[in-house]
């Protein structure tokens, strides 16, 4: 039997046997002594064999190489002076070994050093077509046993002090409307049906505070067939919640606690409360994001009042056409950002372009008022203008005023872009710094361009709020996001549930009455058994554990994730299936590989 995992062992173990079993993180021979790192996922000790104190492991610890599975039995023994590390919690003892036993050999050649001793830089496809063997590192395996911690903490708490249950909700189901594409899985048994899988657990858990549960919780897997970045998965978990007769107030309050309690457990930090809150008209007027950043300020200043007259046509041209003029103020940049990184070609101009700019006007504000830029703006700015323009944007010398002119959401965009590029390039991010902020009031709907219609900005089942409910295509909903340092982490919302106001609300976005019977009947059918009033929300757990970890990648956090190109390296996965299987579902592929 195992008598202790290799990294729990201390001084206090010191004259105790021992039994230990792991993989050989590294093997060393020190003339005739020959040392072993010994590895399982609490951390390394070291074990010792010479031919005179432990003859009889000797020969086999000779013949050990790296990532061999051992049993160990030994005496854990005071390492001498010279060799106490302090940089490894068990560096005061070695184990020395009277017994190995050799359980399991590498038959191959190793793809990439699996001991962090040295570290040595894996490409990533490396690490995740052999996943098996980076997880066994340092740096995988704590990630994932703190992602274990993270979900033991949740469950605690919402079960014993909120009074949450666990409840599984279907994966084989009907489209969720979350917005991304889905992934479908044909039925055999019902030729020409097609399952959905969840983009969220949003229709269940609420059928479920029609049931009665009250207080729902579940770790949810989701699947969003959406393009990817680095904090987006195909598949991924949520913390997903749902509660009966709770208010917002209540609502936000109770997740506030939680928040706060995994930062306690995980990371040892009080987190004040209540958190700062931005409804998402100012964030959007202040940072032109609904998610901000507000580690750092650069705050946008919005001058369209100002430019609508002026002679400078990019400018009053774009309000004239209804679009914003704003600045993002840069305080010290006129040093520190050159010409060249903000005209054609560099890479702030870049960052602009990319966000949908044609252009990047610019004001470097110099001594005495002064104010350094091209003519076009300098000769069509009145004394007054310019007066007014320094005094909102706070502008003192050195400051440089960066400009954006195009429609609102071109604007924004930009500037936010804008705003993170030279927020990271003057490194004004105060990486040791906690920013959880929620964004509330969020639209009902957005204008899709495309479509040429409303559509639900979170999901239709969102409530507007009731002071809104005579212009409801302007409405607020009474939703809200939880941001943390910039990244939306979770986001939910207060639920209509009375039929009349759901009808009006898929009436908003276009859905006729027999198409809206048609995809949610069944939960418009449920309300009209007795519904209570419900709200809840979601947080994406691997962005969360991601953020804990401070990883860049959610990839980081999820054992086995899936490629920016949606594939998995270790299986293969999506593989070719054979026709027959195909046949049996009904289904024919119109694919035709490139020649
Ligand atoms: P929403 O769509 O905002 O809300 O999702 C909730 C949270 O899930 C995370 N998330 C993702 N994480 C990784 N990869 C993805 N592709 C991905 N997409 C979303 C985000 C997000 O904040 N049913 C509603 C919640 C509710 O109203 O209760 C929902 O799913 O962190």
């Amino acid at each position: 039997m195992r008598t202790h995992y290799c990294g729990e062992l201390r001084k206090e173990q010191i004259g105790e046997k021992v039994t230990l079993y792991g993989w050989v993180d590294r093997r060393r021979d020190h003339g005739g002594v020959i040392f072993l790192d010994l590895r399982d996922r609490t951390g390394i000790v070291q074990i010792v064999s010479d031919p005179e104190r432990t003859p009889g492991s000797y020969q086999l610890a000779e013949s050990l190489r790296n990532e061999y599975v051992v049993k160990i039995e030994g005496r854990a023994t005071e390492r001498p002076p010279e060799s106490l590390n302090p940089n490894l919690p068990t560096g005061q003892v070695e184990i020395y070994a009277d017994l190995i036993e050799l359980l399991g050999p590498v038959r191959k050649q190793l793809p990439f050093q699996v001991s962090t001793a040295d570290t040595e830089p894996v490409r990533e496809e490396l690490r995740l077509k052999y996943r098996y063997l980076d997880l066994r590192r340092d740096r995988m395996s704590r990630n994932i046993q703190t992602r274990h911690q993270v979900v033991k903490t949740i469950r605690r708490f919402l079960e014993d002090e909120w009074g949450f249950i666990e409840v599984e909700t279907p994966i084989l189901t009907r489209s969720t409307p979350e917005g991304a594409r889905d992934y479908l899985v044909p039925s055999r048994a019902n030729p020409g049906g097609w399952f959905a899988l969840p983009q969220s657990p949003q229709l269940f858990k609420q059928l479920l505070m029609v049931a009665g549960c009250d207080r729902y919780y579940q770790i949810a897997r989701c699947f969003r067939d959406e393009d990817l970045r680095a904090d987006r998965q195909p598949e991924f978990t949520q913390l997903d919640m749902e509660m009966s007769f709770l208010s917002l107030e209540e609502i936000l309050e109770l997740n506030e606690a939680l928040v706060c309690h995994i930062f306690k457990t995980i990371k040892g930090i009080d987190i004040p409360r209540p958190f700062p809150r931005l409804t998402y008209a100012e964030a959007m007027e202040r940072y032109g994001t609904d998610r901000p950043d507000t580690r750092y300020g650069l705050e946008l200043v919005d001058v369209s009042d100002l430019m609508k007259d002026s002679g400078f046509k990019v400018f009053s041209g774009a309000i004239a056409a209804g679009g914003i003029v704003k600045v993002l103020p840069v305080p010290e940049g006129d040093g520190a950002i050159s010409n060249v990184s903000i005209k054609p070609g560099g890479d702030l101009f870049k960052e602009a372009a990319e966000a949908g700019a044609k252009g990047l006007a610019y004001i470097r504000v110099k001594e005495g008022g002064k104010i350094d830029t091209i003519g076009a703006i300098k000769n069509n700015l009145s004394a007054e203008q310019k007066e007014e323009l320094l005094a909102r944007t706070n502008a003192k010398p050195g400051h440089l005023l960066l400009f954006a002119a195009d429609s609102i959401e071109t604007v924004n965009k930009t500037l936010d872009r804008l705003r993170q590029a030279i927020a990271r390039q003057l490194e004004l991010i105060d990486r040791e710094k906690i920013n959880l902020l929620w964004v509330t009031d969020f639209p009902m709907f957005e204008w899709n361009a495309d479509e040429k219609r409303l559509e639900a900005l979170h999901h239709p089942f969102t409530a507007p709020n009731v002071d809104d409910l005579g212009d409801l295509k302007n409405a607020r909903a009474q939703a809200y996001d939880l941001v943390y340092n910039g990244l939306e982490i979770g986001g939910g919302s207060l639920r209509i549930y009375q039929r009349d106001i759901q009808e009006k609300v898929f009436e908003a976005i276009g859905l006729s009455p027999e198409e809206a019977n048609r995809q949610f009947g069944f939960l418009l059918d449920a309300f009209e058994y007795g519904t209570p009033p419900h709200g809840g929300i979601a947080y994406g757990l691997d962005r969360l554990v991601m953020l804990l970890l401070g990883e860049e990648s959610i990839r980081d956090v999820i054992p086995f994730p899936k490629t920016q190109q949606a594939r998995c390296l270790l299986t293969s996965a999506p593989a070719e299936v054979e026709k027959q299987q195909l046949k049996e579902l009904y289904v024919a592929s119109t694919y035709k590989p490139k020649s």
